[in-house]
């Protein structure tokens, strides 16, 4: 088979990119492990940047979002005998809205397919071969277990940290970066209605606790916990009584309304980057290049905003021959991946306790400074509303 682009992954960032390229005429064919199902059930975060939304809108996939998400003005931070509310909309002219991650998913799968896109679900075996030539190409096993050559220009890797993109980059080229965090994430899904308008982020000597939401009957919450906690060690009861002391039920009026559990999961904490981002006809995009963790909620909006610089430099390289783009793609995409690796660590660090005395007073003195100062507050507001695409 052949086509001008091959993308190794339906997550968000293989299915926004195939639908950025269809837009400029681009041939592509997208491969993915897992079925479509799966795909599009997979829990994950909810948080879309005015950047994101903007792009989405602008490529005929903001229809739904605005009529089924929630824009917000911003966030609550909170630690104990104190809330506040930040407005980013005041702060950095910038809002935030609450659409899962899911959502977006089957929005890009559903757009595709009436786009007539090529598929390949649960294929296995994947590889890619003669990347530094101009003939890349990709082999795999299809789902009925036929063996198929698929030839390209080009090779975009968006299959995220398990795929083999990665791995394709020779040690001799890749450098990587990583840090492992003393913590994990509870995250539960529960059928009740949010007890906040807004996200709350809180700071407790217990450790993190963050409320979200998914709709007006469905709450995202998450819980600071060990590195591999057993979630047996949970039972629905203990999450939300703890959920109640870290977020402050009772406190100044507000109250956490508890409800069934639907979903329950502990999730690792690390970041993760590897430069480059590109070698030879490879362009990574997405978690394959990089991970964050979810408290700076920067996972997806990072893949979306990688897509936005890779589809017009791939349309340029194919259609232009002019490779100005493609060339710079990795050191522009990475100047963002860096912006928002801080950042993420930044609230990570500043949010999680570490049984470490000193480091908590430090947190609380921060917490502080970020809540009473326009410019701690501002510097907060715009990297969580998200910073335009290609800064
Ligand atoms: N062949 C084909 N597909 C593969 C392979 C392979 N060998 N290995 C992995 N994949 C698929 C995975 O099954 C997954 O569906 O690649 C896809 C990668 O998608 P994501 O993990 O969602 O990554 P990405 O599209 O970069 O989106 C990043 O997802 O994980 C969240 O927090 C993250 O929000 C961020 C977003
Ligand atoms: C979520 O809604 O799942 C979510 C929101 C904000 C985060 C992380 C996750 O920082």
């Amino acid at each position: 088979m052949r086509t001008e682009v091959a993308i190794i992954g339906a997550g968000p960032a293989g299915l926004l990119l195939s639908h950025l390229l269809s837009l400029e005429g681009i041939d592509s064919v997208v491969l993915e492990t897992r079925t479509r199902e799966y795909v599009e059930a997979r829990i994950r975060a909810g948080i879309l940047e005015s950047s994101t939304v903007e792009l989405l809108d602008a490529v005929g996939l903001g229809d739904r979002l605005r009529e089924e998400g929630d824009e917000h003005r911003g966030i609550y931070l909170r630690w104990p005998g104190e809330r506040h509310h930040l407005d980013f909309v005041d702060l950095a002219g910038r809002s935030v809205w609450v659409y899962g991650q899911t959502e977006v998913t089957k929005d890009l799968g559903r757009a595709r397919e009436e786009a007539g896109q090529e598929f390949y679900y649960g294929v296995s075996d994947t590889a890619v071969h003669d990347l530094t030539t101009d003939r890349p190409y990709v082999t795999f096993r299809s789902a009925d277990g036929e063996d198929v050559r698929l030839d390209a220009d080009v090779i975009a890797g968006c299959d995220g940290s398990f795929g083999p993109s990665r791995g394709a980059v020779p040690d001799a080229v890749k450098r990587t970066w990583e840090r492992t965090y003393p913590y994990s994430w509870l995250g539960i899904l529960a059928d009740v209605a949010p007890s906040t308008d807004e996200l709350i982020y809180a700071w407790h000597p217990n450790g993190f606790a963050l409320h979200s939401m998914r709709s007006e009957t469905v709450s995202r919450l998450y819980l600071q916990v060990a590195p591999g906690e057993d979630i047996a060690e949970w039972p629905d009861d203990r999450i939300w009584d703890e959920l109640a002391v870290r977020l402050g039920h009772g406190q100044d009026g507000w109250e956490l309304t508890p409800g069934p559990i639907t979903d329950k999961s502990v999730l690792p904490m690390r970041s993760y980057v590897m430069e480059p981002m590109r070698y030879g006809r490879l362009f990574l995009a997405g978690d394959a290049a990089h991970i964050v963790p979810p408290t700076g909620a920067k996972g997806l909006n990072l893949a979306v905003a990688d897509v936005a610089l890779l589809a017009p430099a791939l349309t340029a390289m194919l259609r232009k021959n002019n490779t100005a783009l493609a060339d710079a793609y990795s050191d522009t995409a990475l100047r963002r991946v860096w912006r928002c690796t801080h950042f993420s660590w930044w609230m990570t660090t500043m949010l999680h306790t570490s049984g470490d005395p000193f480091d908590a007073r430090l947190q609380l003195s921060q917490l502080r400074w970020v809540a009473g100062s326009e410019a701690g507050a501002t510097g907060l507001a715009e990297n969580y509303a998200g910073l335009p695409i290609g800064m």
